[in-house]
């Protein structure tokens, strides 16, 4: 499983690219309002200069003519730029020009197999499975994730399935376990990915150790 950073916070994003672990990062228009009253397109633009691999742009439009023209827009800020495009009839009309044009789309807002399947035979090269949002109204986003694993297996189709909308370091475990090709994660839980307590205590014991040694 590869791992994606979901955030436009270019700090954020510089912190992580430096642990070389992370080789992506998506945004979406909730992520990069945090980050107060910013151009789009410096803020884009900053991020795929900092990472090499793909980077998540939504738009913001819905019909499906201005999504095409928005998607050519921000796929000419750079070579690295995929777009975002929910899961709407509009969305998959566009989804399926873009993608004969080459560009790189990641389908978001996925909540159930069969949109996971649209999205693949429009030629998304990503589909977005929010897991906790799933979560948060009762549901298994974890089952869904595996299912989509499954079923595109089964039948040879090459989008990656993303699991997204991941709240904490279990969801991670999770993904990998159920073979999301990439998790997208939050800063927060990328360092509670990395964090254990035994790892904490041994490094203070043979520091402790060392000093016996070379005292
Ligand atoms: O990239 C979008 C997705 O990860 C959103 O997460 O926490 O807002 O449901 P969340």
């Amino acid at each position: 499983m590869r791992i994606f950073l979901d955030s436009a916070n270019i700090d954020q994003i510089r912190q992580a690219a430096k642990l070389g672990v992370i080789s992506g990062v998506t945004t979406n228009p909730s992520l990069v309002s945090k980050e107060g009253k910013v151009d789009y397109q410096t803020v884009i633009k900053e991020i795929c200069s900092i990472v090499d691999g793909s980077v998540s742009a939504e738009v913001v439009v819905t019909e499906a003519k201005a999504i095409i023209e928005q998607a050519r827009e921000l796929a000419s800020w750079a070579p690295n730029v995929t777009i975002k495009i929910p899961v709407t009839t509009d969305g998959l009309q566009a989804i399926s020009v873009l993608a004969k044009d080459g560009i790189s789309v990641n389908m978001t807002l996925c909540f159930s197999l069969n949109q996971a399947i649209l999205g693949a035979l429009a030629g998304a090269s990503y589909v977005s499975v929010f897991v906790g949002r799933l979560d948060d109204v009762g549901h298994d986003g974890m089952a869904v994730v595996k299912d989509t694993v499954d079923v595109f297996k089964g039948y040879g189709l090459k989008t990656q399935i993303i699991a997204a909308s991941i709240r904490h370091p279990l969801h991670c475990v999770a993904a990998a376990k159920a073979g999301a090709h990439i998790a997208t994660v939050p800063y927060a839980v990328l360092m509670q990915m990395l964090q254990h307590p035994l790892t904490d205590v041994g490094i203070t014991r043979f520091l402790a150790d060392w000093k016996k040694v070379s005292s």
